[in-house]
């Protein structure tokens, strides 16, 4: 059931955060969301969860906007991962896991042979079968992070919203984690919208990207297109270009550092 949204614009108080922002997905594609830091990432993603209500426009799954489906409902269908997510600390991995299961689980029923499958493959493709016993707060940073990607996966939802989700991961998770988001587009048709800030990432990774600039769209077409359109020197102002490093491979941003002197000794 495909995930849209149009002429979408949310405030916080008098302030506009987004500004008519719209979104067509196609099912099982990856979206790659970016932009400068307050450009309305995060708030377009709480739109799409229906956790914000917009000032204007409307966010539809299928038919139906998601302002008018029960949470439960609407978490069956689509996952939310947060950027700053939050739980007990004394919380642990396998019972954070479970907690994504809750949707399927209801008053009258108990986690059965499909949850407790759902859950073990979460925790093993977030590489947590080893913590599954530890809480939150005896976690590293990218540790905690893989424990709520892993609770967000085992919602079993055909709809992702991710928010940063490898911020905080070491160089090999991300390809880890990005490599799964890729397999769970293409093996099970999971649609994915992840806000990501390294560009060279969301490049080479989604079928679409959407660039966002003070609440404003101002891109939105193949990871190719933003490549040669000039607009990332522009809007995250800073001096680079875009290589081709083979034949085959995605391009990728070169950005121009300055050579900054180290005092001499
Ligand atoms: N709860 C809030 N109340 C008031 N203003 C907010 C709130 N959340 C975000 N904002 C403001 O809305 C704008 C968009 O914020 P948002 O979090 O969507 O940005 P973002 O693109 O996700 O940024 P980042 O890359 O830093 O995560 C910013 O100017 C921010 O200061
Ligand atoms: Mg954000």
């Amino acid at each position: 059931m495909p995930l849209s949204c149009s002429n979408v614009s949310v405030a916080y108080g008098e302030r506009k955060a987004l500004n008519q922002f719209g979104l067509s997905l196609e099912q099982g594609e990856i979206r790659a969301l970016i932009g400068p830091n307050g450009s309305g990432k995060s708030t377009a993603l709480h739109a799409l969860a229906g956790l914000i209500r917009p000032v204007e426009g409307r966010v539809l799954l299928g038919e139906t906007p998601v302002a008018t489906l029960s949470r439960r409902a609407l978490a069956k269908k689509l996952a939310f991962l947060p950027q700053q997510p939050a739980a007990p600390d004394e919380l642990t991995v396998a019972q954070l896991v479970r907690q994504g299961r809750y949707p399927h689980v209801g008053l009258f029923r108990s986690y059965d042979s499909t949850d407790e499958k759902a859950i073990d493959w979460a925790l093993e493709s977030t590489g947590l079968g080893g913590l599954a016993d530890r809480s939150l707060n005896e976690l590293s940073g990218g540790e905690r992070q893989r424990a709520w990607i892993s609770a967000a996966l085992a919602q079993e939802a055909a709809i992702l919203l991710l928010d940063e989700p490898t911020s905080f991961l070491d160089i090999g998770y991300q390809v880890e984690v990005l490599d799964l988001i890729h397999r769970l587009s293409r093996e099970k048709g999971v649609t994915i919208v992840m806000a990501i800030h390294d560009i060279n990432q969301a490049i080479a990774v989604s079928d679409r990207i959407s660039l966002l600039e003070k609440g404003r769209l101002r891109f939105d077409g193949l990871p190719e297109d933003l490549a040669g359109s000039g607009l990332i020197q522009d809007i995250f102002r800073v001096r680079g270009r875009f290589v081709q490093v083979a034949a085959d491979s995605p391009p990728h941003f070169d950005v121009e550092l300055a050579r900054w002197q180290r005092p001499m000794v």
